[in-house]
């Protein structure tokens, strides 16, 4: 078992480079098999979901080679239409691949996605969009087996903007027959995002950013290349790390608009934050100060997953902080954890009220999802002495430097071997 051993403590300083955001890699993967010729797809992060991806995609028939931080798909030699039940099992965006296939081959056969345990996180509007697109969906003993010998354009309206039915809709709405609106759709930069790569494979999308995107389908794509956008949750992740343990440090390669909301939410917390075109930086000293209600909310809201990282941060702030997680019913997993270091935080159904304490201790942690494992990681930061944080194959979902990246800006986090 590996484990981070963190001593806190120590103030952050330096530039990081922020890699390519996962939310945006694994639906643009995914995209790939729209295409008629090689896509090479740049700035793609080292993370168990893409290794996952691209598992999907070898197992569908194309070719993928990856070369550093650029993969290389080739799906014009796509012979398959299902994707095993341990592939979908490692990740939730496995559902992406559903609109796509089907998009490809007139056919897709998956079975529920899994991904982090965050409670319920039903596939309906997925399924629902795809109907509405001409697909037939059967279900049979937990695997789903959909089959549209011709998708057609029409009009789609979300009742929930959710980001992955969004996506799906998309790439379905591409290989439709005319023209497809989504309406009330997720309105997150990964989608604008997919937008820009499917408009450099030649499709007719627009509108991603807003809540109508159209999509005028059953125009052949070819390949291209693109490269992905910075990961504004890690960059969020940095942010929070610096607030938690002090200092003063830059972040590249993230566009700081999506940052808006969180950076905010640090300033009004007494750090200097700074925004650039494609950086942000934040100078950090000195106790944090309570909050005003942090609610998550569907972009451009506060993101539920930075959620649990600007608690991280709070924990030892001068004041207390609410939050309320407004998208998924059980995100409050690292709440016990960060009790673990001396966190004083209660939690009454979607409301987590964070009673600021002067400072954390060092204990022994398990991450318990992907961005909760990350707020550990941030507590451990600015605690006092050394923390043992286990259960890093959460962290390896989405991050792919996390303890390189810090220790470059001057924390002492080591990897052990246990
Ligand atoms: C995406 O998940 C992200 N994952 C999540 O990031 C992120 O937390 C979430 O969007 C919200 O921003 C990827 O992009 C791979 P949703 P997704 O569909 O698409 C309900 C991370 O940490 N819903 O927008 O699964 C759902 O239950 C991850 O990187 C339905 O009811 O999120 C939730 O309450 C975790 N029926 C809400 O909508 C459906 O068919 C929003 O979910 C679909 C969703």
């Amino acid at each position: 078992m590996t484990e981070y051993r963190i001593t806190g403590g120590r103030r952050l300083s330096g530039t990081v480079e922020i890699h390519g955001a996962k939310n945006s890699v694994l639906p643009i993967l995914a995209a790939t098999l729209l295409a008629g010729g090689e896509c090479c797809v740049h700035n793609c992060p080292d993370l168990t979901d893409v290794a996952a991806s691209i598992a999907i995609l070898e197992h569908l028939g194309c070719r993928v080679v990856r070369e550093g931080d650029s993969v290389t798909v080739d799906s014009r030699c796509v012979l398959r239409s299902d994707v095993p039940d341990e592939l979908m099992r490692e990740m939730r965006s496995s559902v992406i691949f559903l609109g796509a296939i089907l998009a490809r081959t007139g056919e897709g056969t998956i079975s529920y996605p899994g991904g982090c345990e965050l409670g319920p996180r039903p596939i309906d509007l997925h399924l629902k969009a795809l109907r509405q697109l001409g697909a037939r969906v059967e279900e049979r003993g937990g695997t789903l087996r959909c089959t549209a010998p011709e998708l057609t354009g029409c009009e789609i309206s979300l009742s929930i903007p959710s980001v992955g039915a969004t996506e799906n809709a998309v790439l379905a709405a591409c290989g439709a027959r005319g023209v497809t609106t989504i309406g009330n759709a997720a309105r997150e930069p990964e989608i604008v995002d997919l937008q820009n790569f499917l408009r450099a494979l030649g499709a007719r999308v627009r509108g991603a950013g807003s809540s109508v995107i159209t999509v005028e389908g059953g125009v052949p794509l070819h390949g291209g290349e693109y490269r992905v956008m910075g990961d504004r949750i890690v960059a969020a992740t940095y942010l929070s790390a610096t607030a938690a343990a002090g200092g003063e440090v830059e972040l590249t390669g993230v566009d700081s608009r999506h940052l808006a909301t969180v950076a905010a939410a640090l300033y009004e917390g007494g750090c200097a934050v700074a925004s650039g075109m494609d950086r942000v930086s934040i100078r950090a000293g000195g106790r944090l100060r309570g909050l005003r209600p942090v609610r998550t909310a569907p972009y451009p809201g506060f993101p539920t997953d930075a959620q649990a990282i600007l608690m991280a941060a709070q924990c030892t702030a001068e004041g207390t902080t609410v939050f309320v997680e407004n998208m998924f019913e059980s995100r409050y997993r690292h709440v016990d954890e960060l009790a673990r270091m001396g966190a004083d935080i209660r939690v009454e159904g979607r409301v987590a009220v964070v009673y600021g304490v002067p400072r954390l201790h060092g204990a022994r942690l398990r991450c318990t999802d992907l961005r909760g494992g990350a707020a550990l990681v941030v507590a451990a930061l600015g605690a006092e002495g050394e923390s043992a944080v286990t259960g890093l194959e959460h962290i390896r979902r989405g991050y792919a430097r996390l303890e390189q990246d810090l220790a470059a800006l001057g924390a002492d986090i080591r990897v052990r071997d246990t």
